[in-house]
């Protein structure tokens, strides 16, 4: 743990099960690609793409999981909320290339996948809090 980890913080959750787990094991991922970008070796930057690729996977399936209760929920900003996601998506996939071509440094991919997490559950996931608490 370092001065980048991050820490769970029962304000973030949106008092729902399922989905406090799945941000508590992006924190948990999060928290593992910062601990990869310390070694700078080529070896850790292999580990690194490994780990980025499995939570990018694992983010896509957290956010299907929301969307798929937004809709149960009737939350009425569920295509505002969707279009958060997908963005995220195309830049983390456009962020990764320039990765792998070597034209950025892995801690600025951890740090804006730390950054988009805390921003987007403090911001955007609480909002749709109230509508799942009636589910
Ligand atoms: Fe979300």
């Amino acid at each position: 743990m370092d001065e980048d980890s991050v820490f769970w913080d029962d304000a973030f959750s949106v008092n729902f099960e399922l989905i406090d787990n799945q941000h508590k094991e992006l924190v948990r991922m999060t928290n593992t690609l910062f601990m990869g970008c310390k070694a700078g070796s080529t070896a850790a930057d292999v580990a690194f793409m490994k780990t980025i690729r499995s939570a990018v996977e694992y983010a896509q399936t957290h956010f299907y999981t929301e969307e798929k209760h937004m809709q149960l929920a009737n939350y009425p900003d569920l295509e505002a909320h969707k279009g958060e996601h997908s963005t995220f998506v195309s830049t983390v996939v456009k962020a990764v290339k320039e990765f792998e071509e070597g034209n950025s440094e892995p801690i600025a991919l951890a740090r804006f996948l730390k950054q988009w997490l805390l921003n987007h559950i403090a911001k955007s996931d609480k909002k749709y809090a109230p509508y799942l608490a009636k589910l």
